[in-house]
């Protein structure tokens, strides 16, 4: 199984100071004619002379992603969803969806990919941080993100997880795949009512922020992740919750991200967030061991309910 060390990779990268990836000898077939895709703004900058996050995150050895789930199951594709990162590392067409996800494989510097599958070629806009993407059926753009910003002003190339922008909804033509983070498998399942768990991506370590922003975000308290996600559920106009656990007394720390700023929950906080778009929702997601909230955010389709059980035959 390859062995993705990907810390060592970007101390390299960012001590070139964002010149472009191709220069460094990772693969690049950016440029493409038909084929713009806007990266989520600028990566973080400013510190860059300590972008190396204090040497820990050179020491982080991830085993393939891609590789991992297939094995286990659970190759991540996100239908009608386009994710990107905060640098592109390819931007061109491919025979196919298998192809472009191989690819992201092969490629050290690969976070997530998105594939055009839309024959009449895909367009997306009013992301966060200004990230779009308009371009031909057929291709794949590989991603990275660069810099994520804790709480203390540090700026580090490792989340432990990936931090991306994305927008899904029924127009959005692109299958996009993304760096699955192992959580420990032991943990048990969140418990939330069926039908919410048919209509939200519901995981531990995941923090969103939609397009009016985390303060626009509209708080309560909640005693559990069934009593916020259900919160959301029952609201048309939420897209997305963020819980931070209500036993998390230190309060849920959340790193920042290309346009946003690191910010912390309480405990106990629920989130409820929607984007006024009604064609798609748009997000700012972070993915991240080191994150202790639990978050939710609509599908696209929402997963068919299994038939209500029929009436118990009366006794005779
Ligand atoms: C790097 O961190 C040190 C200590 O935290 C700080 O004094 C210095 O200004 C930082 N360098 C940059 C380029 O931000
Ligand atoms: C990343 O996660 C692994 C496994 O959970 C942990 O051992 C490691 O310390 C984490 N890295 C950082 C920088 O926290
Ligand atoms: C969540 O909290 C509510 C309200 O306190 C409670 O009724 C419910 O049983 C709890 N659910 C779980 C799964 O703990
Ligand atoms: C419904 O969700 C929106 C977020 O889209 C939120 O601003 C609003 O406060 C929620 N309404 C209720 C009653 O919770």
């Amino acid at each position: 199984m390859r062995v993705l060390a990907r810390g060592t990779a970007l101390v390299l990268l960012l001590a070139c100071g964002y010149c472009a990836i191709g220069a460094m000898g990772a693969p690049s077939g950016g440029g493409v004619i038909g084929a713009q895709v806007t990266p989520g703004a600028e990566p973080i900058k400013g510190s860059q002379g300590n972008v190396t996050g204090g040497g820990s995150s050179s020491a982080t050895i991830m085993t393939d992603p891609w590789v991992d789930s297939e094995l286990s199951n659970l190759f991540n594709r996100d239908d009608k969803t386009f994710a990107v990162g905060d640098t592109i590392v390819f931007n061109d067409k491919v025979k196919d969806l298998e192809s472009c996800a191989l690819k992201c494989n092969l490629n050290d510097y690969c976070e997530m990919f998105a594939f055009c599958a839309d024959a009449a070629g895909c367009s997306v806009s009013g992301m966060m941080c200004g990230a779009g993407a308009t371009v031909e059926s057929g291709t794949c753009v590989l991603s990275m993100y660069t810099a994520v910003k804790s709480n203390d002003g540090k700026i580090s190339d490792n989340v432990n997880g990936t931090a991306m922008l994305g927008a899904t909804g029924p127009k959005v033509g692109f299958v996009s795949g993304y760096y699955y983070v192992d959580t420990d498998p032991g943990l048990p399942f969140l418990e939330v009512p069926l039908a919410v768990d048919a209509t939200f991506n519901i995981d531990r370590h995941t923090f969103y922020a939609l397009p009016a922003g985390i303060g626009a975000a509209t708080t309560s308290k909640a005693a559990n992740v069934s009593e916020c996600a259900s919160a959301c559920y029952a609201n048309s106009t939420c897209d997305a919750f963020v819980y931070c656990p209500a036993d998390k007394a230190e309060g849920c720390a959340v790193a920042g991200y290309s346009c946003s700023e690191p910010t912390t929950a309480a405990a106990g906080d629920c989130l409820l967030q929607g984007d006024v778009n009604s064609e798609q929702t748009a997000y700012l997601k972070i993915d991240s061991s080191l994150l202790a909230t639990i978050s939710g955010i609509r599908k696209a389709v929402p997963d068919d309910l299994p038939a209500a059980a029929p009436a118990p035959a009366k006794a005779a």
